[in-house]
C-alpha cells in the first residue's frame, strides 16, 4: 500500500486552522490517503521551509497569512488570478518538478455567494470595504462573474484606488475613500477588512444598503461578526460570514492537488460544529 500523500498550511498564527479538519475530511469522502498539517513558519523562513517541504515530497502547500505574498514570489509559475492579486494560497508540484502557485481564495467566494447562498453577482452593483490582500486576493474573480459593477472603498482611499486601476482592465472598477460611500446604494456588500478582527465595522451609511442587499463578511467566528450585525440592524436582506468561503477555497486547492471535487456541505456543517463546540 502506498504511503499517505503529505500536504499541509503553513501561516504564523496557525494555532486556530481549520485547514487540516477540512482536507481530513474530503479525503475520507473519496478514500483518499492523505497526511496535512498545520505549520507555523516563523516570519522570515517561509522561502526555506516550503522548499524544504517540496524536496521532501510535499504534495500540496496551503499558505495562509502572512506568506501570500512571499508564496506568490517562491512559486516558479503562477496562474493569472495569483499574479494579479500578488499573493498565492495553494502550491504543488507539476510534473516537471516546477512549483505552481495559484490562489483560491476568490473562487471560494464566489462558489459560496453563488452556489451555496444563491446570491447573484452577474448584474450586481458590487461594493468591497478594504484594499489589502484579501481585497485584492477576491477581486478578479468577482469581476469575471460579470457585476454591473464593482466599488472599493477603503479607509485610505488612495489603497483603493490604486486597486480599482490594476483591475479596471476587468469590469467597471472604481475605489474611493469610505466617505464617497454616502449617495450610493449596493446590491452586494462584501466586507475584506480586518475592522472585525478588533470587533470594529468601518464608519458606514446605512442608505447604502437597500432591502435586497446581501452583505458577506470575510471572516467568521462561533458568533456573527460585528459587521452581520451591522447589516442585520439596517435590513439587509441577508448576511453571512465566511466559513463557507474557507471550506471552498480548501476545494478548490484539493481538486487541484487530488483532481476530485469534493462535497462542500456536509464539511461546512462540520466545522460550523466545531466552531460551536469550542465557543
Ligand atoms: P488583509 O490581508 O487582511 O487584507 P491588510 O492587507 O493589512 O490585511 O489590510 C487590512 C484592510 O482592512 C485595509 O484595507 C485596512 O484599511 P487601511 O488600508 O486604511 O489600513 C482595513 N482596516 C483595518 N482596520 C480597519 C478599521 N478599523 N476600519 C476600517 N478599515 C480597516
Amino acid at each position: 500500500m502506498s504511503s499517505a500523500r503529505k500536504f499541509a498550511v503553513y501561516g504564523n498564527p496557525i494555532k486556530h486552522s481549520k485547514s487540516p479538519i477540512i482536507h481530513t475530511a474530503f479525503a475520507a469522502q473519496f478514500g483518499h490517503r492523505i497526511e496535512y498539517r498545520a505549520v507555523r513558519v516563523e516570519l522570515g523562513d517561509f522561502e526555506r521551509s516550503a522548499r524544504a517541504f517540496f524536496e521532501r515530497g510535499g504534495a500540496g502547500l496551503n499558505v495562509t497569512v502572512p506568506f501570500k505574498p512571499e508564496a506568490a514570489a517562491f512559486a516558479d509559475r503562477l496562474s493569472e488570478r495569483a499574479r494579479r492579486a500578488g499573493a498565492a494560497n495553494t502550491l504543488h508540484p507539476a510534473a516537471d518538478g516546477a512549483i505552481l502557485g495559484d490562489n483560491t481564495d476568490g473562487l471560494g467566494l464566489v462558489r459560496d455567494m453563488v452556489v451555496n447562498l444563491g446570491w447573484a453577482v452577474q448584474g450586481a452593483r458590487v461594493l468591497v470595504l478594504g484594499a489589502g490582500g484579501a481585497a485584492r486576493g477576491v477581486l478578479e474573480p468577482l469581476l469575471l462573474e460579470r457585476p454591473h459593477s464593482l466599488y472599493i472603498a477603503n479607509r485610505t482611499a488612495s489603497k483603493a484606488g490604486e486597486l480599482a486601476g490594476i483591475f479596471g482592465e476587468l469590469g467597471d472598477v472604481a475605489g474611493g475613500g469610505l466617505e464617497d460611500l454616502e449617495g450610493r446604494a449596493f446590491d452586494l456588500v462584501i466586507n475584506a477588512t480586518s475592522a472585525g478582527l478588533s470587533g470594529e465595522v468601518p464608519p458606514l451609511p446605512p442608505a447604502m444598503l437597500t432591502e435586497r442587499s446581501c452583505c458577506y463578511d470575510m471572516v467568521y467566528g462561533a458568533e456573527p461578526t460585528a459587521f452581520m450585525r451591522w447589516a442585520a440592524q439596517h435590513a439587509a436582506w441577508a448576511v453571512a460570514d465566511g466559513l463557507g468561503m474557507l471550506v471552498e477555497q480548501a476545494a478548490e486547492s484539493y481538486y487541484r492537488w487530488h483532481q476530485a471535487r469534493p462535497e462542500t456541505g456536509p464539511v461546512i456543517r462540520q466545522v460550523r460544529e466545531v466552531l460551536a463546540a469550542a465557543a
